[in-house]
């Protein structure tokens, strides 16, 4: 057998690999090109651009916890048009394929910051943050409801023709409801999961370990959650599907294909071992050969459920 087929095709857009570096976890991609040649990661998701810079939250900003971390950023950026014009030249000269992860405050934030950067060359498609857990305005008070979902993902589609993915948030009843109303609104693909609302305290001062008191957990902790909801959006939606949370290894890739997810984002794990990308691209090759699997496309939901049956299901 020979070497695998590790191409994926999302939309319109194919890319070489699975693996995206996850937004806010791989800074704008550039800082990373002496560690890592940006051109064989199937796609990196910068860090969610509003349209003006941002300072985000005052520390304590990060936080570890058992198995995973907690953050309130608060989604600190530079803004859309400076990254247009000071990290996009670099990511096109490192043949990086960019997925801009894009922020608003309100809908028409959402459709101007989509249009400047349809206006841009060098972008492969726009993943829209509609579940940012640790912001006042925007983010998951559009992403919580199918209504908002509707309202910011539409915008959007009529703005560009850009492949665009809503990032769906985790902190809902229903997630597959979410993923309709996004796929309904003219979405390319959805991503899943953004992180969990969540909290931690420091019982000797009995005060809020986070500035903002609340932030988002990452990390192994939320995987089997994040797999759970890649599990029920599959059922639920015909677009595909990037899935996220907690992946580690290229077994928990795996995971996230075989539940459903067409290509996987990789996050908090990067923080850990930046270098993480070889040894996911070596241990996916080397499961399909194991497998006799030719294509990373036949592991897409490919989970056997013949003979179990869920007696709890959402949808
Ligand atoms: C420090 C940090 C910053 C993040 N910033 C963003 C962001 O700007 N936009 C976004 O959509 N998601 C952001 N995320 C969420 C991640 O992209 C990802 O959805 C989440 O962390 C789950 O994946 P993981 O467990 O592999 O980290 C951030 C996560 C972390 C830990």
């Amino acid at each position: 057998m020979g070497r695998p087929d590790l191409t994926i095709q999302i939309g319109t857009l194919k890319l070489a690999t699975p693996f995206i570096a996850a937004s806010g976890c791989f800074g704008y991609g550039v800082e990373y090109s002496d560690l890592v040649d940006l051109s064989t990661l199937g796609a990196i998701s910068v860090k969610g651009l509003f349209l003006e810079p941002r300072e985000g939250h005052p520390p304590a900003r990060i936080i570890e916890t058992p198995s995973g971390m907690l953050n309130a950023i608060g989604l600190q950026g530079i803004g859309v048009r400076q990254f247009i014009k000071e990290k996009l030249p670099l990511l096109r000269d490192n043949n990086a394929v960019v997925i801009v992860n894009i922020c608003g405050s309100s809908v028409d934030e959402y459709a101007e910051v989509a249009r400047i950067l349809s206006d841009a060359e060098g972008i492969a498609a726009i993943e829209i943050n509609i579940s940012c857990p640790n912001i006042k305005e925007g983010g998951i008070t559009f992403g919580c409801n199918a209504t908002g979902t509707d309202e910011v993902v539409s915008a959007v589609r009529s703005t560009t023709k850009l492949p665009i993915f809503p990032k769906l948030s985790p902190n809902v009843t229903d997630i597959a409801s979410i993923a309709k109303a996004a796929e309904q609104a003219g979405a390319d693909a959805v991503s899943l999961v953004n992180t969990f609302l969540a909290m931690s305290i420091d019982v000797e001062t009995r005060r809020p370990q986070l500035s903002n008191i609340l932030g988002g957990l990452s990390g192994p902790a939320i995987r089997p959650i994040a797999v759970r909801m890649v599990h029920e959006c599959k059922s639920a939606i015909q677009i595909p599907i990037i899935g996220m949370g907690g992946i580690c290894t290229a077994l928990d890739v795996i995971e996230f294909l075989v539940a459903g997810a067409s290509a996987v984002q990789i996050g908090t794990a990067n923080f850990e071992d930046p270098m993480i990308w070889a040894k996911l691209h070596e241990g996916l090759v080397s499961y399909m050969k194991r497998h006799k699997c030719n294509s990373v496309k036949e592991l897409v939901g490919s989970l056997d459920l013949s003979d179990r049956k869920a007696e709890w299901t959402s949808s």
